[in-house]
């Protein structure tokens, strides 16, 4: 329940705990409604130690507590208690009762289908017992479990087991936030692991039974990420046992718990029946992204909160790493860059902005955001292009060498840069501690053999950020020749200052510039280049990045000229597509990516910039003609590209043949533009796997012919959780705009929609907001059921409602109308009694 006055917490009050904790023990009696705890804590009192403890709890019911086996009866209040204690090491005891059944938050101790399980980070230890529950205060865990459960899982090694008991031991001190907790009927998917040094590792997936068909996959990834940590960063698993349970209801995607990570169900399951091509990629880096989080996070982890993206940043650029090994560099990055841009862009430049360190927050689960995670890892790919490869290499060997078992700061991540580099990063950890995207803007000269690239920085100023100051941007550029060679490759860039010039001499005819290469920094760049230049990179860039960049450019040049001029579609984008999307030398992956079209709240962005009021609905209209300009410019090629790409082999989830599916069916979406619905029937008819049956549903849907084969999927799939999910989603996705909003109402009517269940909300909601047209449809009514969604959603699950609220940050974009219905929506939301502190923070932050 929401306290008068929400207390703001800030980086600048940090203090340490006055205690260690030697020892913790817990004892589990499991129930659904009266579950028991007991805990046995060894405190030690650090010098200075305060004569009162405090113990974070919520939502406890304490049975009993003492003190060296004394009684004791502290203070109890909402947050917590507060109990005299020894300045001596003494032993706490204590018991609570707890309610897993009707813990709907998913948060602490809570049921998912019969199964218990937790999911502490950030701060749900402390409705499992009283704790201080912070990640500086490390240590040691024995958990014993009671329940009639066939299966008892804890953190760390197996001490004993027998009918209805579980012992565990975790040997590597760690903070309450990686405990975890798993019982229930489940049934393993196994294999093992031999580390390089030799260490065998039992490794196993534990989900309900009837999904042990949906774990090859996980495990496989689980086994490639354990090898490429030892090969690229030289980490060893620590442990003779790695567990991962895969659970339905679950607010995120998934949870590094030492030794025993808890996945979303649709982050871990897969077949190719039921799984797409994209939920592959993405379980394999959600794996591997909670596997490496075991030395970034746990071996090394966060002193407090502020610090979140130490390990998140860093470990979301490690999986980055990954993919692009196991799969296409390129693409992966196109991707990465793609996904920056819609979530962590808006997030930047509207009134949710925060720095990737934040120095303030009312509810911490609110700050696991794009900015942190995504920008974070930027950051962190900045840093690397600064030093180099081989520099970066030695920092982090330093790092896991100096910190190994601590609980750090950004501070401490930046001195090893410092002291195996000897660079000063003073001005770099301005990435750290200033919100908002730079703008960047290039402009050229050339005289008597002298080419000079000069470039300006801004960052806007905002609420966190009044005053920025210059960054550090490393801004990787080539040149090439007018005959379209490279004259000069790759280089880094390093601009410190508001504005600075760089010189290349020695060159014998004017070069066109091809600058921010792999877009090495996160701004957004705005080019006073000659405008041909755009289209002579999209024929002839040597960086793949900037080659699929200068496609892009010219899509949302030729976008925006249509939008607000009623121009024709440009000639120059679509023969420049047409020339990279027939190169049979390119990578196809690589070839559908081209043919995508920029966001529409990209455009609306640019549009705003303009000074021109954005008209969702016209947007939607430019982007659908430009599709079928696509469509027409294309049209010789499209049949055979469909062809040619078709893959006969089984079905694999590899780079290879997703690559092919991928082009062949974004030519099924175009030709069908003009060739009507048979194909895609057919595919739909003949598809064994889910990526060619959903593509194939997607088309019709879009061209409004799917209606027959809708049913026919639910038919098939009404059984499977997962697949049904997608069958909500598509539904909302693919509606016409002005149905959009009808499209969600009515399937919150239908008996499958659970809407407790976060994935389920998601895929009707999420799809709603994701919706652009259909979200901002001139009528509000998407508004309306979001809110009144919301309201229902709050008391129940107040972290997945949070986040939710995001899908209303731009509203200051749109015109007075629109705005108006908007600021409705939030006022009612916010009036609600009783609103969660998650909604209430994201909701007054957003309001502003
Ligand atoms: N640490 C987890 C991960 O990045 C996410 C946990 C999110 N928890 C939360 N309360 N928001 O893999
Ligand atoms: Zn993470």
């Amino acid at each position: 329940m929401r306290d008068a006055a929400p207390t703001t917490i800030y980086l600048k009050d940090y203090t340490p705990f006055g205690f260690d904790v030697e020892k913790v023990e817990l004892t589990f009696d499991l129930h659904p409604t009266k579950t028991r705890v007991k805990s046995r804590i060894s405190f030690v009192p650090k010098p200075g130690a305060p004569s009162d403890m405090f113990l974070d709890g919520e939502n406890l019911t304490l049975v009993s507590a003492s003190i060296d086996g004394t009684p004791v009866h502290p203070e109890v209040s909402a947050e917590g208690l507060t109990c005299p204690v020894p300045d001596a090491p003494f032993l706490w005891e204590a018991e609570v009762e707890i309610d897993p059944e009707n813990n709907t938050a998913l948060e602490g101790l809570y049921m998912s289908n019969g199964m218990y399980c937790t999911q502490c980070e950030a701060q749900g230890f402390r409705k499992i017992t009283y704790y201080p529950d912070r990640p500086d205060v490390m240590s040691v865990f024995n958990v014993e479990i009671n329940g009639p459960h066939p299966v008892l899982l804890s953190n760390g090694n197996v001490i004993s087991t027998s009918q209805g008991h579980a012992a565990w031991h975790d040997p590597w001190p760690k903070p309450a936030y990686l405990f975890a907790l798993v019982a229930g009927d489940l049934v393993a998917h196994s294999d093992s692991f031999v580390t390089a040094s030799g260490r065998n590792v039992d490794l196993n997936l534990y989900v309900r039974p009837g999904d042990e068909g949906k774990c090859a996959f996980g495990m496989r990834a689980l086994k490639a990420s354990m090898t490429w940590d030892e090969e690229v960063y030289g980490r060893e698993y620590d442990l003779d046992l790695f567990n991962i349970v895969a659970v339905d209801d679950f607010n995120m995607g998934a949870m590094e718990n030492k030794g025993l990570n808890v996945f979303n169900s649709s982050a871990v399951l897969a077949s190719p029946e039921t799984s797409t091509d994209e939920n592959f990629l993405r379980i394999e880096a959600i794996i591997a992204h909670e596997y490496f989080h075991n030395w970034t996070g746990n071996r090394i982890t966060c002193r407090d909160w502020f610090q979140l993206c130490l390990k998140e940043g860093l470990t979301v650029y490690r999986d980055s790493q990954f993919t692009s090994d196991m799969r296409s560099a390129p693409v992966k990055r196109i991707t990465d860059v793609i996904d920056l841009r819609a979530r962590q862009f808006p997030e930047d430049q509207g009134p949710l902005a925060h720095p990737v360190r934040p120095e303030s927050f009312q509810e911490i689960n609110n700050f696991y955001t794009a900015t942190v995670y995504e920008k974070g890892a930027e950051v962190i790919g900045m840093l690397r292009c600064l030093v180099g490869a081989e520099a970066y290499g030695k920092a982090l060997d330093l790092y896991f060498e100096r910190h190994d078992g601590q609980a750090c700061t950004i501070e401490d991540w930046l001195k090893v840069f410092e002291d195996t580099t000897g660079r000063d990063l003073g001005q770099f950890k301005r990435w750290y501690s200033q919100a908002g995207t730079p703008r960047l803007t290039v402009k050229d000269a050339w005289y008597n053999g002298t080419y000079i690239l000069s470039f300006t920085q801004n960052l806007p100023a905002s609420e966190t950020t009044p005053d920025p100051q210059p960054q550090v941007i490393p801004i990787v550029t080539g040149l090439l020749r007018p005959s379209g060679e490279e004259v000069v490759p790759s280089q880094v860039l390093e601009m410190t200052q508001a504005t600075q010039s760089f010189t290349f001499e020695g060159l014998k005819e004017r070069p066109v510039p091809s600058v921010l290469r792999g877009f090495s920094t996160p701004v957004v760049l705005e080019s006073e280049l000659a405008a041909e230049h755009t289209a002579f990179l999209l024929a002839h860039d040597t960086d793949p990045f900037n080659r699929w960049e200068a496609g892009r450019s010219l899509a949302r040049a030729s976008l925006l000229k249509m939008i607000t001029d009623d121009a024709a579609p440009d000639p120059a984008y679509l023969d420049g597509i047409h020339a990279v999307v027939g190169d049979a030398t390119l990578d196809p992956a690589y070839r559908a990516l081209m043919l995508n079209l920029p966001g529409q709240s990209d455009l609306v962005k640019s549009l705003c910039d303009m000074g021109e009021t954005p008209d969702p609905q016209a947007i939607w209209d430019a982007c659908r003609a430009m599709s079928h300009a696509q469509a027409e410019r294309l049209q010789d090629m499209l049949p055979a590209l469909f062809d040619a790409h078709q893959v006969t082999e089984p079905y694999e989830p590899n780079a290879d043949q997703s690559g092919r599916r991928s082009l062949a069916n974004a030519a099924l979406r175009l030709v069908s533009l003009i060739d009507g619905p048979d194909r895609a029937r057919a595919q739909f008819t003949s598809a064994d796997n889910m990526t060619q049956q959903l593509s194939a549903l997607g088309v019709l849907l879009r061209i409004n012919e799917g209606a027959d084969e809708l049913e026919a999927f639910e038919q098939q799939w009404k059984h499977d959780r997962l697949v049904m999910d997608k069958w909500f989603g598509m539904q909302v996705i693919h509606a016409d705009p002005n149905e959009t909003a009808a499209t969600a109402a009515r399937l919150t009517e239908h008996p499958d929609f659970n809407w407790k269940n976060p994935n389920r909300f998601r895929a009707v909601m999420g799809s709603l907001a994701a919706h652009h047209a259909g979200f901002h449809f001139a009528d509000g009514q998407s508004y309306g059921l979001l809110a009144d969604w919301l309201i229902r959603l709050d008391p129940v699950n107040p972290q997945t409602t949070a986040r939710m609220c995001s899908a209303l940050q731009t509203w200051r974009r749109y015109d007075d109308a629109r705005q108006q219905k908007i600021a409705a929506a939030l006022d009612r939301i916010l009036a609600t009694p009783d609103l969660s502190r998650d909604t209430t923070e994201m909701l007054t932050r957003i309001r502003g």
